[in-house]
């Protein structure tokens, strides 16, 4: 079978190798490419995808919303986020599904498994915020804050959670045993944190979806205080690993998966 991830840039993407890896580790003879498709050319997506005679592909930046229109059917969390990651090709149709937020719950779960007493705090509220909620609700009691720089962002939010400003939620962070960073706040030059760290309790679990840099300013700045921290390479893993599965029924060699982007990164 053939797959492939298509983005705009998508030279530094380690999905190729990640996947190949697997392949060899479960003894598929399937390809994976990454295919470099700008915003420009993407109203042919169907026929460069045909003529590369893929079996399904990964999205990323920036089509993840672009690629909605061309599919056939779409999964239900997929349709929930307005975000698609996986596209499964049967029989021509275009099966499209998002396996960010269960690859983000899982490593969560293998740092923190008991999710459902935690109280959580989510910082962001765009594609990558909603898999993530969407997803986290299945497991936490109705215990989760998403808070925004922008209010209005939570407009078209149907999923029945807290929400909050940015700023309102500093003088309370002590009240959350888990927050998570969706935003990329602090990743150009000024080092601007999303929020504030001030009221942060010695116990609460940092995590941010980023893994490169594989320690964000917000991951350093709660390292620095002494708090444990968790970063986005376990959810890049898993979602590979819940992309596989999609397209092959089998279970993939995880493993290998992840020493195989650690030994790149
Ligand atoms: P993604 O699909 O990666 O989630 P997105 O849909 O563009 O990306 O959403 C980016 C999120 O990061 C938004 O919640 C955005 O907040 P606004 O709605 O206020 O724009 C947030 N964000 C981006 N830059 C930020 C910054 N410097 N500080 C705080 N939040 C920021």
């Amino acid at each position: 079978m053939k797959f492939a991830v298509i983005g705009s840039p998508i030279e530094h993407s380690l999905s190729p190798v990640m996947h190949n890896a697997n392949f060899k580790a479960v003894g598929d003879q399937h390809t994976y490419d990454a295919l470099r498709i700008d915003p420009q050319h993407f109203h042919s997506i169907k026929e460069i995808i045909k003529e590369q005679g893929l079996d399904g592909f990964n999205v990323t930046i920036p089509h993840k919303e672009s690629i909605l229109p061309y599919l056939d059917e779409i999964d239900e969390q997929a349709e929930t986020v307005g975000a698609v990651n996986t596209v499964l090709i049967q029989d021509d149709k275009w099966i499209g599904y998002n396996t960010d937020g269960i690859g983000y719950v899982k490593s969560l779960k293998e740092v923190y498994p008991d999710l459902e007493n935690a109280y959580i705090l989510i910082l962001g509220a765009g594609g990558a915020s909603k898999g993530i909620t969407n997803e986290l609700i299945k497991y936490v009691n109705p215990k989760i804050t998403v808070a925004n720089r922008t209010l209005s962002r939570f407009d078209h939010w149907n999923l029945d959670v807290n929400t909050a400003s940015l700023v309102d939620v500093e003088p309370v962070l002590s009240e959350f045993d888990i927050i998570i960073n969706t935003t990329p706040a602090g990743m150009d030059d000024n080092l601007e944190l999303p929020i504030h760290l001030d009221y942060l309790s010695p116990q609460t679990l940092v995590s941010d979806i980023v893994y490169v840099p594989f320690k964000t300013p917000i991951l350093a700045a709660a390292e620095q205080k002494g708090n444990p921290i968790h970063n986005g390479l376990d959810m890049f893993v898993y979602q590979g690993a819940e992309s596989y599965k999609i397209w092959t029924q089998q279970q993939p060699n995880y493993d290998v998966m992840r020493s195989t982007v650690l030994n790149y990164l």
